[in-house]
This record gives C-alpha cells, sequence and structure tokens, in this order.
C-alpha cells in the first residue's frame, strides 16, 4: 500500500543512534524528508561503542521522539516496543569490516540473528513495510561495469556475509510469509557524525591533528562516496514508494580510489604525503565496489543532490568545528578504513 510519504505514520527505527540512523531520524523529526512529517518515531538502539546518545541531541526535545536503549536479538524488548509502529527502519548492525575481521560473533548475533528476531516480531504484530537497509559489500567486488539489482551476492568479509544473510532472510520473510519488506543498498556514506574508526573521519581526524593516516595496499581500492543525507531522503522515498519483496540500489556516482579520496583530504587539512604511510592490505580487500541505479531513480525519481566536493569539504569543516564529539571516541590505527 503507497503512504503519502511520512505523513500520519508512527516509525521504528533501530540503531537510530548511529552514523547513518541519527540523520535520518533527525531529518525525520525536522520535515528535512520528502512530505510532512512522521507522526512519531521510536528509536530502538544498543548503544554499542558506535551508537551515540549525543547524536540525537537536535531533536532530543521533540515530543514525537522515544528513545529506547535495547539489543534487537532481545525477542522480549522487541516484542515489547515494536507494536503500534506502521513500518519499521531497520539500520541497526555491527559495521566495521576490519572489527569482522578480528571477531566476527557480533556480527552474526546482530546482523542476522537480531534481524531476524525483528522480521518475526513484525510479521506477528504487522507493519505496512519492513524497510531493511543494506550495503554494495554484499556483492563482493567487480573489476568493470556495475551492478543491478539481480546481480549474485558474492560477499568477502564476515560483515559482508553477515548482511548478505539479513538482505536474504528479509526477502524470504516476503516471499514465505508476505511481510512488506523492501531492501535497499547503498554505497559507502560519508558525512557528520560518522565514527571515527570508519576512513573518511579517521583520516579527517588524525590529519587536522598533525598525525600520520594508513592507507591499505596501493590505495587503488575504489569506492563510489554518496552523502547520508542523500541516502536518508532515498531511503524516505522507499518508505514510501518502494515496491514490497523489491530491492533498491542507492548509489552516488562518485567512484574514485583510496588514493584520490586520501588527495583530497590532505589538500582539505593543508598536509601532504608525508602524513600518508602505506600498510599491508586488508584481508580480502574487495577492489571496486559500483552500483546501477536506474531502478531507483526511474520508479521514484531519486538522484543524489550533494556534490561530492561539496559534501567532502563540509564533512572536513564539521570534524575540525566538533572535536568535543570525537575526541573521546577511542580508535586504533589497525582499525582504520
Ligand atoms: N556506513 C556506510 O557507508 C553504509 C553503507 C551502506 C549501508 N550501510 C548500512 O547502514 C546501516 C547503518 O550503518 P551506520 O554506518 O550508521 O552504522 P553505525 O555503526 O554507525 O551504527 C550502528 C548503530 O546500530 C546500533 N546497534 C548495533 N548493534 C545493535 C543491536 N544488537 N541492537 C540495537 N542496536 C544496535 C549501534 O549502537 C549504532 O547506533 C547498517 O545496517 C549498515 O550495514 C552503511
Amino acid at each position: 500500500m503507497r503512504r503519502d510519504y511520512l505523513v500520519g505514520m508512527r516509525l521504528l527505527v533501530t540503531g537510530g543512534a548511529g552514523f547513518i540512523g541519527c540523520r535520518f531520524v533527525r531529518a525525520a523529526l525536522s520535515g528535512e524528508l520528502p512530505g510532512p512529517n512522521c507522526d512519531g518515531l521510536t528509536v530502538l538502539d544498543k548503544l554499542t561503542y558506535a551508537g551515540n546518545r549525543r547524536n540525537l541531541d537536535p531533536v532530543a526535545a521533540n515530543p514525537r521522539l522515544r528513545f529506547v536503549r535495547g539489543d534487537i536479538a532481545d525477542p522480549r524488548i522487541v516484542a515489547e516496543v515494536l507494536p503500534g509502529h506502521d513500518a519499521v527502519v531497520h539500520f541497526a548492525a555491527e559495521t566495521h569490516v576490519d572489527r569482522s575481521i578480528r571477531a566476527d560473533a557480533d556480527f552474526l548475533t546482530t546482523n542476522v540473528l537480531g534481524t531476524r528476531v525483528l522480521l518475526e516480531t513484525a510479521l506477528r504484530h504487522g507493519v505496512e513495510k519492513f524497510l531493511h537497509v543494506s550495503t554494495d559489500e554484499v556483492y563482493g567486488s567487480i573489476p568493470a561495469g556495475s551492478w543491478d539489482e539481480s546481480a549474485r551476492l558474492d560477499p568477502n568479509s564476515p560483515y559482508s556475509a553477515a548482511k548478505a544473510g539479513s538482505d536474504m532472510l528479509a526477502l524470504a520473510y516476503h516471499r514465505t510469509h508476505g511481510l512488506p519488506v523492501v531492501v535497499s543498498r547503498c554505497s559507502n556514506n560519508y558525512g557528520p557524525n560518522q565514527h571515527p574508526e570508519k576512513v573518511i573521519p579517521h583520516f579527517v581526524t588524525r590529519l587536522l591533528d598533525g598525525r600520520t593516516v594508513p592507507l591499505y595496499g596501493d590505495g587503488g581500492n575504489v569506492r563510489d562516496w554518496l552523502h547520508v543525507d542523500d541516502h536518508c531522503r532515498a531511503l524516505a522515498l522507499l518508505l514510501a514508494g518502494g515496491r514490497p519483496g523489491e530491492t533498491y540500489h542507492i548509489g552516488g556516482g562518485t567512484e574514485i580510489t583510496n588514493r584520490e579520496l586520501t588527495g583530497r583530504l590532505l589538500a582539505l587539512t593543508g598536509r601532504d604525503w608525508s602524513s600518508v604511510v602505506p600498510v599491508e592490505d586488508r584481508k580480502g580487500h574487495d577492489r571496486r565496489y559500483s552500483l546501477d541505479i536506474t531502478k531507483i531513480s526511474r520508479e521514484l525519481g531519486y538522484a543524489p543532490r550533494i556534490t561530492f566536493a561539496d559534501g567532502l569539504a563540509a564533512t572536513v569543516s564539521w570534524y575540525a568545528e566538533h572535536r568535543g564529539w570525537w575526541e573521546p571516541l577511542s580508535t586504533t590505527p589497525a582499525l582504520a578504513s
């Protein structure tokens, strides 16, 4: 059933205290997403190292926001929280590839079993839409051309394997039980509020401090970068008009190598290549990701709006101006990228 965007909707947003989730929640409550505001929004977030209540400070006093600290893999908590919501926007996940290489148990527990708990509870209580937020990394690596939504899943890291498992389970709940699931697969996001373990904030915060940054392998790995706010706008379009049982790609159209990205970040922070230390390549490192976004563009009129040059400059400025946000968050060089 097609809703008129978010009007009248009560949303359950999992992982709403993380990087992308907080930007979605803030935009949904502030009327920045397509269509009118939603009626009420509950954030369910475990507040792992990656979750941060302060990410929701700008909307903390909004009477339409409710925050519940809890684990999506806990059926009791999900059964208490989910009833009464019209739609689920499911961001919660363990997300850092390097952590998944070092220890993958939490990735399976949250990304696969946690998603199962949400799907099963959503089925019992009924929702109009279950938007499962996923990643291009489930396809593995592509040397040339771009994947469309029918491409074979071929994940290479425990993170992407766990995400692929959750995508397939979500789609199986549609095919088997009729749950109105929509799966989105997005390229690499960047923007404010991203944990400094991830490559752009990791590099920016270290360069701002006059420290070195580690560049994996030959630096030739290609990523397609999308500003987080463009991702959130696409998700709002999918919530309203995404067809149940379908998968949609969300991309930025900005493919660059990690070496080019590093050059841009050096220029924006006033540093030079003496700040860059080549390090051994990541195990199983995907060489290139590339998404064909024809489907969401044709069906829902999506196109990214924020250019990479503008978005990256604004992101560097945000980190320069928000030291109080990132300085308490510890990272280690071994977890870069
Ligand atoms: N960051 C990207 O570039 C990107 C790209 C494509 C897709 N995605 C997907 O988008 C989603 C959000 O990514 P992100 O970068 O914002 O992640 P993040 O790591 O910044 O945030 C994850 C959030 O989930 C919460 N969480 C983790 N385990 C939980 C659990 N068991 N129960 C409840 N909450 C839990 C954390 O506390 C945190 O707030 C993920 O599903 C990810 O796979 C991310």
